[in-house]
């Protein structure tokens, strides 16, 4: 087992903890004992935790979590970043002091985090974080940035395409819009009044969702749409058919339509994940933190995400 020299083994680790599946209101901040790593296995000391709706999601009731594998109690979170600080033996291409980032499933809000890089599953796995990137900003690319790429890659956005994206100012979002202009695509982006100035400096050109969706987005582009990705429920995708855009071009991450394919950051393409971290590392893609907690405050960080109005990611500083 390797250490990091400048960092003795700590005993304990500040983690938010479940006692029972809920809502917000059950996650507490408790010092447990760190987890150590194994072999083949490396520790990361967290410095920073994405969130994403999958994490309260998964924890809000005891058959959602068994699905996953959760049991009590449990752990919180998916998305992280840090530097790893034990290496055990076999682990090879980490070391102790290196940079990284990745998921490690419902377990992420911790001051240290066990990982087994060889698994390499989008639930546990790390990768180097690239000179330049921030851990805050690491710390968002997992599950949102392979999301995006995943309903990227089923409509194979170009510059002849016109992309409608729906609920184009949320975690997802972000990076689909970007993703989609870097592909060279026209982006129309669905939000709310409140979206409209941010989703422009996105790249993408707003329309608010709801009643009458359909009309607006035929005013904005009278020469039509060619390809849809809906990240909130069924709005989009419903519109962009009846814009005539093929199922084969429509894709959704949130709920299902019968037809339309929908798309999972599970089954992003290899190495989408480390592409959007070079692309954040060269300046051409960014990720806007619309805030970030101390985890004392993870109820807090979590009952602003539930609202469903955020506007880029949210972020747990430990
Ligand atoms: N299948 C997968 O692998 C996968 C992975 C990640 C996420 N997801 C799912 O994808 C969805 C999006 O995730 P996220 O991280 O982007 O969520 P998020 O950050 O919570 O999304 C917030 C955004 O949703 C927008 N919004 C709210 N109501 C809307 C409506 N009626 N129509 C369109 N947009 C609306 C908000 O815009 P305004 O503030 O302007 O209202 C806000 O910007 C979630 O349901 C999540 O569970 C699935």
């Amino acid at each position: 087992m390797q250490e990091q020299s400048d960092h003795p083994p700590a005993g304990r680790s500040r983690a938010v903890r479940l006692d029972s599946f809920g809502g917000p209101e059950v996650l507490d901040v408790r010092e447990i004992p760190a987890p150590q790593a194994g072999p083949g296995q490396v520790r990361v000391r967290v410095t920073a935790a994405g969130l994403n709706p999958m994490d309260w999601i998964i924890t809000a009731d005891a058959d959602t979590a068994a699905r996953f594998g959760l049991s009590l109690p449990a752990g919180f979170g998916t998305d992280y970043a840090g530097v790893v600080d034990q290496a055990g033996d076999g682990v090879t291409g980490f070391a102790p002091g290196d940079r990284v980032f990745g998921a490690a499933l419902s377990r992420a809000v911790a001051a240290f985090v066990v990982i087994d890089p060889a698994a390499g599953t989008a639930a546990n796995e790390a990768h180097h974080t690239p000179d330049g990137v921030d851990d805050r900003t690491a710390a968002t690319l997992a599950i949102a940035g392979r999301t995006a790429s995943a309903a990227l890659g089923v409509v194979a956005p170009g510059p002849d395409d016109t992309v409608l994206i729906g609920g184009a100012a949320g975690g997802v979002g972000v990076f689909a819009v970007q993703l989609a202009r870097l592909a060279g695509a026209r982006v129309i982006g669905t939000g709310s009044a409140t979206s409209s100035g941010f989703l422009r400096d996105l790249g993408a050109e707003p329309v608010a969702y709801g009643d009458g969706l359909a009309d607006r987005v035929r005013a904005l582009a009278p020469g039509g749409v060619t390809a849809a990705v809906d990240l909130h429920g069924t709005e989009t995708a419903h519109t962009a058919r009846e814009l005539g855009v093929p199922d084969a071009r429509i894709c959704t991450v949130a709920a299902q339509v019968d037809g339309v394919p929908t798309a999972n950051g599970a089954n992003a393409a290899p190495g989408a994940l480390e592409e959007i971290a070079r692309l954040v590392a060269a300046g051409r893609l960014r990720v806007p933190v619309a805030a970030s907690f101390p985890v004392e405050q993870i109820r807090r960080a979590v009952q602003l995400q539930a609202g469903r109005h955020v506007h880029g990611k949210v972020v747990i500083d430990l």
